[in-house]
């Protein structure tokens, strides 16, 4: 499934452009204005009292800069970050050996954090809340707990499941912050900051054609942008026209709204098999040959957002918008 060029999730390929075009401050960070706002003042507040900034969740949909975020706020706050995953950390040892190597002030990232195991969890708790590690030495009748302490750390999570953490690790943070889909100004603002960074030029509307079609989510504008790129560079003589952004766009079958033609290929299914549902998840799944959970985590997101698709309790349905954009006279409902 991640062969689609539109989709939010890391691949490979975006490791060296990401870490190259990655803003370092939050000067550099375009988009997310309040959330920004908001940890600059934290953040400042957290340095004048020389003390280590409180947890800090970040949730939202996937590409839209959690990882970015948290370097952002430990080089603001001048300390250093270790990066880890929920899944990554296996068992309580794991997480211990990495809480007891951080320095007073550093930040622990630790992304998809709603993938923690229940037992590696439990010892985030004391951890989170007084800096401090639970240990059980012994077994049986002579077990005994002894309490290590900690440098004092931010642990900044990330995830795009908020719902899906647990009330006490939710509740232990304090600093909560959602990030939206980048408006389409803002996107074409990073494509512009993209090339200018890769040393390609974009003329004119260019930038926006590619922000248009991103699905709001900066790391698909990058990665259309390298595309591109590469369609000015065989095709055309290296410099992003409007045009030649257009006809690139087209080749990769990524159409006006960012939608592929696996997108398409599901309205229509819905539209032509269903009269446009209300149809099972299931049942469209089959229909197109895809997972369940695949078009639930990947395709359906941008599909409300845009507001093509409505779920129901009785199914997806496709909305009149979701006809408008394929070119198909709505049925006529007697
Ligand atoms: N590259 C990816 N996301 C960005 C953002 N929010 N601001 C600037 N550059 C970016």
């Amino acid at each position: 499934m991640d062969e689609r060029i539109i989709s939010a999730n890391f691949m490979m390929e975006d490791q060296a452009v990401e870490l190259s075009l990655r803003p370092r401050y939050l000067n550099e960070y375009i988009g997310q204005a309040q959330v920004k706002d908001n940890l600059k003042v934290f953040i400042e507040a957290a340095k004048m009292r020389k003390e280590a900034l409180d947890h800090v969740l970040l949730y939202g949909p996937p590409g839209l800069g959690k990882t970015t975020l948290s370097n952002i706020i430990a080089n603001e706050l001048g300390v250093s970050i270790r990066t880890t995953s929920g899944p990554a950390i296996e068992r309580p040892g794991d997480l211990a050996a990495l809480l007891t190597n951080l320095q007073e002030g550093d930040v622990l990232f630790i992304d998809e954090i709603h993938r923690l195991h229940r037992t590696v969890e439990e010892v985030l708790y004391p951890a989170m809340e007084d800096f401090a590690l639970d240990i059980i030495i012994g077994k049986g009748p002579s077990a005994r707990s002894v309490r290590l302490d900690l440098p004092k750390f931010t642990l900044i999570g990330a995830t795009t499941r908020a719902g899906l953490l647990s009330a006490p690790l939710r509740d232990r943070f304090g600093v909560v912050s959602r990030l939206e889909y980048y408006k389409t100004d803002e996107l074409s603002y990073i494509v512009s900051r993209a090339a200018d960074i890769l040393g390609v030029e974009v003329l004119g509307d260019a930038s926006d054609e590619i922000a248009i079609r991103s699905r709001g989510t900066p790391r698909i504008a990058n990665r259309l942008l390298k595309r591109v790129r590469d369609f000015a560079q065989v095709r055309g003589d290296g410099i992003i026209t409007t045009e030649l952004a257009n006809e690139a766009l087209k080749s990769i079958q990524v159409d006006q709204l960012g939608l592929d033609q696996i997108d398409h290929k599901m309205l229509q299914a819905m539209i032509m098999n269903f009269r446009g549902g209300p149809v099972g998840l299931d049942t469209i799944a089959a229909t197109i040959g895809e997972e369940s959970q695949t078009i639930e985590d990947v395709y359906e997101p941008y599909l409300l957002q845009i507001g093509f698709l409505q779920r129901t309790p009785r199914g997806r349905v496709a909305t009149p918008q979701a006809y408008a954009h394929l070119g198909i006279p709505m049925p006529d409902k007697n």
